[in-house]
């Protein structure tokens, strides 16, 4: 970061980050922190904390977290120096380099000429399909059943079969060629890098729009008998990054939606909202990152997949009901039968039938049953055995309320009775199998997130709140996280969540060096606020969710070893199960007694750990 420390300093005081979050939510105190609804996303229960005398904010159901800066950037989706200038200006400050300054402005203004050669290519494709040129684009619309009132909705265009008619169009209107090129919207020539042509050749065009109302990038789609690949996107861009947006997010502004239907193409979605299924979203790509997710959860505090049923789109699922619940979202699933996509499901059947099918959606638990289900074979006792097994453990990771309900099915299915699978998932609950993740972390003052709003937060997992706890324990003073570091058993690598190990490789490097770090009390603290106000990203969520989590640690080091064994041993108990898994497939005799081997050493690792 360019900026001199003293004046971010100044900033960041000038800009009290309770007085900032209250233009967004209204904050109560209770228990030294203030707390309110989650400004990013639709709750009804205060999720949303923040930390006056840290400066920091976490939401534990999104779980978004930073100091004031992350929390801007947020709210009035900004660029990391964009926050900067905001917050200056609320407080009356002069950027400090007019340097700077002139470089913000252009960067500013670059991606401005960026946004308007999109909406200009935009309106030129959707005039295309309007014109003669168009005609076999239209045709192939009305092929699909795409009506015209459809089409201007989602602004669909048509890109001639030309080499450089977009080019020569947005050239005469006075973009230049540099500009298209970042834009996604024209490439250099391969042979010639001083020639320009189009990217999109012959293809139907459909425009992705932010939520904000900006055309960002585009999706072009072959027409019969044209060649490549079936779909063409652009790429990431200055504008444009496809793990952040949502396709049709744009029409969903200013409704209130009880849920989100997320489907895999563009298609899908542009045939469920003619059919006046209007809160059809989609991904794009196949699988959900956690920025999706938490957009999605400003939106509705629901999601439902329906995703084609092949395994591609199963497995996409999968995963994005994981990406979903570790968001706060809560996630449904949509099987659709006959192999069909949405777009052909309700072509054939109808809006009725597919909302039908939307109202016998499954939860996360119910779809990972019947997708552990697919992989055994149930007519055979040792597949039900195999389906039991791999069932109960499964539902040994659930609150025993919510267990219940899945027990009568897993029981069924299996043909054995509820006694037995009640009994397998205590075992496995109860850790009396070595091959199983046992106990939970003990550590001093560890809040208890049991009580109010568990549905959310039980997706944060054990042992994300153990190294949470673990570098809020290293945060404490330069003294204990010298000795933590010195524990037996610490290593970055204990680290998973994105972010963290960097910033605990930073924590000990500023304690070091003397950067940001003062006397409080004659303890050598460093300054947690300035360090995670220099990230630019994702990385503040982990560290302000430390933050958030350990209030005062009394004894900083034994609740640090005791994360440490906790993080320890369930890596060891997740080799073991894997070793298992591995074993029970392996048919060669001295793989299998490789694989043994290897077990019981970690056996004895893992008990080694209390
Ligand atoms: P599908 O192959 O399921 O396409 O890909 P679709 O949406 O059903 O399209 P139609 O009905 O055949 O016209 C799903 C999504 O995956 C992306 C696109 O976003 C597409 O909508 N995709 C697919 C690509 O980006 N490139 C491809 O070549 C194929
Ligand atoms: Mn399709």
């Amino acid at each position: 970061m360019a900026l001199p420390e003293s004046w971010m300093n100044e900033l960041m005081n000038r800009n009290d980050i309770v007085s900032v979050v209250s233009e967004y939510t209204r904050l109560k105190p209770k228990g030294g922190r203030m707390w309110g609804l989650c400004p990013f996303h639709p709750e009804r229960d205060a999720s949303f904390t923040v930390t006056p005398d840290k400066q920091l904010f976490h939401c534990f159901s999104c779980k978004a977290g930073g100091s004031v800066i992350q929390f801007i950037m947020q709210a009035e989706n900004l660029p990391y120096m964009d926050a900067i200038r905001f917050l200056a200006q609320r407080a009356n400050m002069d950027m400090p380099d007019e340097m700077d300054d002139a470089r913000l402005r252009e960067e500013k203004a670059r991606r401005e000429r960026l946004y308007n050669a999109n909406r200009a290519a935009a309106k030129y494709y959707h005039s295309m399909l309007l014109s003669d040129a168009g005609l076999k684009a239209r045709q192939y619309l009305i092929r699909r059943g795409i009506d015209g009132g459809t089409a201007t909705r989602f602004g669909l265009g048509y890109a001639p079969n030309d080499w450089d008619a977009l080019f020569k169009h947005l050239t005469e209107l006075g973009f230049k060629r540099e500009d298209l090129i970042d834009a996604g919207l024209c490439v250099r020539g391969r042979k010639d890098e001083s020639k320009t042509y189009d990217f999109f050749h012959d293809r139907l065009m459909f425009p992705v729009i932010a939520a904000n109302g900006t055309v960002v990038a585009f999706g072009g789609r072959i027409l019969d008998g044209g060649d490549g690949a079936k779909y063409m996107n652009t790429g990431d861009t200055p504008i444009y990054n496809k793990k952040h947006n949502i396709y049709a997010i744009n029409l969903m502004k200013g409704k209130k939606l009880g849920e989100l239907i997320m489907v895999e193409g563009y298609m899908d979605v542009i045939s469920l909202h003619q059919a006046g299924i209007e809160n059809a979203v989609a991904s794009l790509g196949t699988a959900l990152t956690s920025q999706q997710a938490r957009l999605l959860g400003r939106y509705a505090p629901r999601v439902c997949y329906a995703y084609d049923g092949d395994s591609a789109g199963q497995k996409a699922m999968l995963r994005g009901v994981d990406v979903l619940l570790e968001s706060g979202v809560e996630p449904r699933v949509i099987i659709i039968p006959e192999g069909k996509d949405p777009d052909e499901f309700v072509k054939a059947y109808g809006a009725e039938a597919f909302l039908k099918l939307k109202d016998s959606s499954i939860t996360a638990v119910q779809f990972k049953l019947e997708s552990i289900a697919s992989e055994f074979d149930l007519d055979d006792p040792d597949g039900r055995e195999g389906y039991a097994k791999s069932a109960c453990r499964l539902l040994a990771g659930l609150q025993p309320v919510e267990r219940d309900r899945y027990i009568r099915l897993v029981s069924e299915r299996s043909g054995m009775s509820i006694d037995t699978i009640k009994q397998q998932c205590g075992a496995v609950g109860n850790s009396t199998d070595p091959a199983d993740a046992g106990g939970e972390p003990k550590w001093n003052n560890s809040p208890d997130y049991r009580n109010n709003n568990y549905k959310k937060r039980q997706t944060l997992s054990e042992r994300a709140k153990a190294e949470h706890m673990l570098l809020a324990c290293m945060m404490a003073s330069r003294a204990d996280a010298a000795q933590i570091v010195h524990l037996e058993g610490y290593d970055e690598k204990l680290f998973s969540l994105p972010g963290m190990a960097d910033f605990a490789r930073r924590l000990i490097a500023a304690y070091n060096n003397g950067a940001n770090v003062e006397k409080v009390a004659n303890i050598d603290k460093v300054d947690i606020r300035m360090m995670i106000a220099s990230l630019e990203g994702e990385e503040s969520e982990g560290p302000s969710a430390a933050v958030a989590q350990a209030e005062d640690i009394e004894k900083p080091i034994d609740s640090a070893a005791d994360c440490i064994r906790f993080i320890l041993k369930s890596e060891y108990d997740a080799r073991i199960r894997e070793l298992a898994e591995l074993s029970a497939t392996e048919s060669d005799p001295n793989k299998r007694a490789e694989l043994l081997k290897e077990q019981m050493s970690l056996v004895i690792k893992s008990r080694a750990i209390r």
